[in-house]
């Protein structure tokens, strides 16, 4: 790997004590970090390089996924460097230049600069335009730009936020974390069709059925409400996390694909998708606001008597879609999609289910032979599973399903941002947002952003620990399908009654 100054903004906040910091020693101890190695931590506190580095230690004492041993703690945090920036301050940024390039002559090191940016997204702009601006963007190594989400507000905010950007990186600079395609369970699934001949066969409209694509939490709004309320399941989740779910299990991947390839294939899926129209889009999207409830035997409020939440707030804590790609693999398979907050478990899984013979019913049948599985555990347990009918034993002529397990080995398995990281310093953007995707992603998702805008579809209350809205059920219903592994309501679902459409006086 190459020598590399990781110039991190937003150093004293909580995405970096929790993520960033933990992820990059794993990645040390791992010997995965480039050799000579600079990180130059950025905030407005007034913190000293000592300051700064017992701070990192203590991170990765409480969150590290492997004990962090006192010894090594102390010479990965050697590394580290503080300097104090006010996001608007030019002359900060020639400060930090000043320190960059003395830490690079110190380590004789070209200048390969990272920059992280772990702050709100409205200092995306100012950050990257300074960048350019002092001088630190102009390197005879490369540069990389990092960002978190969220990649913008609605499509014309997000086309904003990139004309912006491009003025100071280029398309190829640009590393947008989604950190659902860090998820180990989600990086497998490039490879599982493309190196196993038999799953590459069944994976289309021929031999699947539908697909299944849940996130749900048991947390609710939490203290984030002011985030939170302007933005709902819907930015938060469904135009990033789970569009990034679908194209990943959609694609189509030939034997050692690059990741340009990878990046096409996802625009494909994308473009791919059937439009809705802001006056339909009722009949494919369910909208859904937790009332109170109770979540495992504790009672939880309703979202609007949530602290900072606004009075008749519509804000939508789940959603489920069906999404239809209607290319050559996919035209008639339906995808399901759900994410909700207060739901009755927490489970991100994505469920494959594969089509019946001909001529016999969809579901359960009287012999208990019940349809093919591929179920792929992303959260909290990550395993990937093969349900398949064999005989049963016991009862001659009759089925009972098997399961054959494909899951790695536990071991292997790093977080999230140690895959994302570790990729951004080698310069492999496979599992990056790329721009074309992103966009895809908001244009599918505006007419949904303007139907919930204009209150054009009912807002439906779910109590909090249940599986959402009944509507969501009934979704699948009507096509003859159900939500795999939701547990029997100990609920009424039914009997919380609807936000009437005419609360904001919309209609
Ligand atoms: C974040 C959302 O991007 O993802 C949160 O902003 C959500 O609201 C989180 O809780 C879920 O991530 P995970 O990895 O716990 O499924």
């Amino acid at each position: 790997m190459e020598p590399t100054s990781l110039i991190l903004f937003g150093a004293t906040g909580d995405l970096a004590k929790r993520k960033i910091y933990p992820a990059l020693y794993n990645l040390y101890i791992e010997q995965k970090l480039p050799e000579s190695f600079s990180l130059i931590g950025l905030g407005r506190r007034e913190w000293s390089d000592e300051f700064f580095q017992a701070q990192v230690e203590k991170s990765l004492h409480e969150f590290s996924r492997r004990q962090a041993d006192p010894a090594r703690v102390k010479s990965f945090v050697k590394a580290f460097r503080y300097s104090v920036l006010n996001i608007s301050h030019k002359e900060d940024y020639i400060t930090l230049l000043d320190l960059v390039q003395k830490r690079e002559a110190e380590l004789s090191i070209p200048s390969n600069r990272l920059f992280y940016l772990s702050v709100g997204p409205e200092f995306f702009e100012p950050i990257a335009q300074n960048i350019q601006e002092s001088g630190l963007g102009s390197t005879e190594g490369w540069k990389r730009l990092v960002i978190e989400k969220p990649f913008g507000h609605d499509l014309q905010s997000a086309r904003d936020l990139n004309r912006n950007l491009s003025e100071s990186f280029t398309e190829e600079e640009i590393y947008r974390i989604d950190h659902y395609l860090g998820k180990p369970m989600v990086q497998r699934l490039e490879t599982l069709h493309q190196s196993n001949p038999i799953m590459k066969a069944l994976w289309n409209n021929r031999y699947i059925s539908n697909v299944q694509i849940t996130a749900n939490e048991t947390v609710g709004v939490e203290e984030r409400a002011s985030y939170y309320d302007h933005v709902g399941a819907v930015r938060d989740m469904f135009q990033n996390h789970m569009l990034q779910l679908l194209m990943m299990m959609a694609i189509q991947l030939p034997h050692n694909s690059t990741p340009e390839k990878v990046g096409l294939k996802k625009k494909h899926i994308m473009e791919s998708i059937l439009p809705l129209q802001k006056q339909t889009v009722g009949a494919s999207v369910i909208r859904g606001q937790y009332a109170e409830g109770s979540i495992q035997g504790k009672p939880v409020n309703a979202y609007t008597a949530e602290l900072g939440v606004a009075e008749n707030t519509m804000n939508d804590t789940f959603i489920a879609a069906k999404l239809q790609i209607d290319d050559f693999f996919w035209r008639g398979v339906p995808f399901y999609i759900r994410t909700g907050k207060r739901m009755k478990e927490k489970s991100t899984r994505i469920v494959i289910e594969f089509k019946e013979p001909s001529g016999q019913a969809h579901g359960v049948k009287s012999n208990g032979s019940k349809p093919n599985l591929l179920v792929i555990e992303m959260s909290p347990d990550q395993s990937m599973t093969l349900q398949l009918n064999a005989s049963d034993p016991q009862n001659k002529g009759d089925f009972k399903p098997v399961h054959i397990d494909l899951s790695p080995d536990r071991e292997d398995l790093a977080e999230a941002y140690e895959n994302l990281i570790h990729d951004a310093l080698h310069g492999d953007p496979t599992f990056f947002a790329h721009w074309d995707e992103v966009e895809l992603s908001w244009a599918w998702v505006q007419p949904i952003l303007d139907a919930f805008t204009e209150n054009l579809l009912p807002l439906h209350l779910y109590p909090a620990g249940s599986y959402g809205p009944a509507e969501s059920d009934a979704m699948l219903a009507a096509e003859g399908h159900h939500w795999w592994f939701d547990e029997p309501a100990d609920q009424d679902v039914s009997s919380v009654t609807d936000v009437p459409l005419a609360v904001n006086g919309n209609l």
